[in-house]
């Protein structure tokens, strides 16, 4: 089982529609392709965990760093995980508030409110732990 971990900006503020249309697609297109995982937005920032076949995660990749509705994706970890960490999820999802921010380990560094901090960026094991910390 492979997995990887990438944070993005997103093109504009999302809405609520947008939010739900990106990930309608990706649940349908993961159910498919065997690929499970989390997706958090936060204040026009992305961060989200893929994990499943080595093949299936890098063409998801692929394809999701072509879309528009966001850019600068930053690779954070790839690699294998033993068993999966999101199994129930085709896709979790989950707005990231004020809340979180206090109370999810790592989040408390973050200083300009969005994932592609370099509270994040540069200490990526913080995104797997906090990736983890929604799958409750
Ligand atoms: C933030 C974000 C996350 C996405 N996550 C996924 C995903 O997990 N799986 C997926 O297949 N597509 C995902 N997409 C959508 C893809 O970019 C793409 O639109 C979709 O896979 C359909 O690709 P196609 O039009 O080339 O068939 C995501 C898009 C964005 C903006």
């Amino acid at each position: 089982m492979h997995y990887l971990v990438y944070v993005s900006t997103a093109s504009h503020l999302m809405n609520e529609a947008e939010l739900m249309a990106i990930l309608e697609t990706s649940r349908s297109r993961n159910t498919a392709d065997n690929i499970t995982g989390m997706l958090l937005y936060k204040d026009g920032s992305f961060m989200q965990v893929l994990e499943g076949r080595a093949e299936n995660i890098k063409n998801a990749y692929e394809r999701i760093g072509k879309d528009h509705r966001h850019d600068g994706l930053i690779l954070l970890r790839k690699g294998k995980t033993e068993k999966r960490n999101f199994p129930g999820w085709s896709m979790g999802f989950r707005t990231v508030n004020a809340e979180d921010m206090e109370n999810i380990p790592g989040f408390q560094s973050i200083k300009d409110g969005r994932f592609t901090d370099p509270a994040i960026v540069e200490n990526p094991h913080i995104a797997m732990t906090a990736l983890k910390a929604f799958n409750a």
